[in-house]
């Protein structure tokens, strides 16, 4: 109404400045929905048409967007679509392996507006970064020392094994140590455990003419159960992959005994009917 004027003395009201398609956004933004409602969205997932107008309207291209609650990572693949630099953060696993896929599948996602210039490319590279990986760093160094490269790694295997009540055997650089009839493989404290170590460590184990690998890691290689199991089998070797737990790191609980290496878990759905996940 500011926009309408009536001169004294008039009988009509006319415009004061003509109406435009475009107006200035106010503080109420009842176009768009807050919260994602598509199938499988998170109860308090933002929506990206949300997303996309906060970061076009506070941003240049270029710009560093961050979110340290990324949940599912809308800021993250929304500041990517814009071209925007990003980093989002999160203390949820599954909240950091969703928005990873998410970015990963951007080049299906539909374009929202002509800003959306990245709409249909891939995310640019990114790195995932673990605070896990840094405390173990950390806890390496405080707990052998800096000592040379060849002790400090001697150190760390016979600490990990004693964890896992095994004993360490020489002769082979796959297999660190033996727990019963089964050879034991031990994954570095900063580094994913991968299909080829554990493909080698497999390998050493059948020239042992052992039929048990157990390997411990602290992280694993995206893929690695599935594409590992099969090739033990064809090796005629049972393998075990056990989880190192960061309670390792704790002096109280491992001085206690009290740590528990933990099976690797695969969960398949199985659906009734037709039902969607
Ligand atoms: C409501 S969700 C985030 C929604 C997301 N920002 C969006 O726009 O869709 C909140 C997230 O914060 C994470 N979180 C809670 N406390 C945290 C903390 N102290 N540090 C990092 N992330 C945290 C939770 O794991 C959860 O994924």
């Amino acid at each position: 109404m500011e926009f309408i004027k009536r001169e004294p003395g008039a009988t009509r009201c006319y415009y004061w400045i003509p109406p435009k398609d475009l107006i200035n956004a106010d503080t109420n933004w009842g176009d768009i929905y807050a919260y994602d409602n598509s199938p499988g969205s998170y109860p308090t997932q933002k929506s990206e048409p949300l997303l996309h107008r906060v970061i076009l309207s506070s941003s240049e291209p270029g710009d560093l967007v961050a979110d340290f609650f990324c949940g599912s990572g809308t800021t993250c693949a929304v500041a990517e679509k814009l071209n925007r630099r990003w980093i989002g953060v999160d203390l949820g696993r599954y909240a950091i392996h969703t928005t990873r896929k998410r970015l990963l599948e951007i080049e299906n996602s539909k374009s929202l507006t002509d800003e959306g210039k990245r709409y249909g490319k891939k995310a640019r590279p990114f790195e995932l970064l673990n605070l896990g990986r840094y405390e173990r760093q950390f806890w390496k160094v405080k707990a052998f020392g800096v000592k040379d490269e060849k002790t400090a790694l001697y150190e760390y295997l016979a600490f990990i094994l004693k964890l896992y009540g095994a004993e360490p055997i020489a002769g082979s650089a796959q297999i660190h140590g033996k727990k019963g009839n089964a050879l034991v493989y031990i994954g570095a404290v900063d580094a994913p455990v991968t299909i080829q170590e554990v493909t080698d460590a497999l390998q050493d184990t059948k020239d042992m003419n052992m039929k048990e690998l157990h390997v411990l890691g602290w992280e694993w290689e995206m893929g690695l159960n599935d594409a590992i199991q099969e090739l033990a089998k064809q090796r005629g070797v049972r393998l075990k992959l056990r989880i190192i737990p960061m309670d390792a790191i704790d002096p109280q609980a491992s001085g206690r005994g009290d740590v528990k290496f933990l099976s690797w878990l695969t969960l398949r759905p199985k659906l009734k009917s037709k039902e969607k996940l």
